[in-house]
């Protein structure tokens, strides 16, 4: 999708199993902030950047698919939860719709057990934020908008066509 360049743009965040549990869910791990409190963030920053956010979750591997097939969204910003390390089926609906998404987890998976440090996500995705908490799905909505409107620092690093890191 490098060349595309939308002032208004629809960023759909979607959030794998297990996440409807935020802010009750070994908070140690995850935070405090429940979906909807983090949801209502998402969208009020994406706004204030001039985009629509659109926020799904579900703990359905089949239904997170049907969604990613029929949303219209310009950019996806996934946490694809424990489907991260499991989810071929997920990993094939991404390339299948071929849209730029970022892959988000709240815990940095590389710091936990050896299965999380499998993602069948991250080779594909523009990037990935993990670790970082909330604040990873902020950064994921700023990214989308400078890539989506072309600003400088939306490069795609590690892509043939964009190899001149800036
Ligand atoms: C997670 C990390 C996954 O390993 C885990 O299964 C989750 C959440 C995260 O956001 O840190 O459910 O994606």
């Amino acid at each position: 999708m490098i060349g595309h360049s939308k002032l208004m743009a629809t960023i759909l965040i979607l959030h794998g199993p297990n996440l409807n549990l935020l802010g009750t869910r070994e908070p140690y791990l995850y935070g405090h902030d429940t979906l909807e409190t983090l949801d209502a963030k998402i969208i009020a920053l994406a706004k204030s950047l001039g985009h629509e956010g659109a926020t799904f979750q579900s703990n359905a591997e089949s239904t997170l698919i049907d969604h990613i097939h029929q949303s219209e969204a310009d950019f996806i910003i996934f946490n694809p939860a424990a489907f991260t390390h499991t989810s071929v089926a997920l990993r094939d609906a991404l390339l299948a719709v071929n849209k730029p998404f970022v892959e988000v987890h709240l815990s940095n998976i590389y710091r936990r057990e050896n299965f999380r440090q499998l993602s069948y996500f991250s080779d594909i995705a523009l990037g990935t934020l993990t670790g970082l908490g909330i604040k990873g799905y902020f950064l994921a909505v700023r990214y989308a908008h400078y890539y989506l409107t072309k600003q400088e620092g939306a490069s795609h690093y590690g892509s043939a066509q964009n190899s001149q890191a800036h």
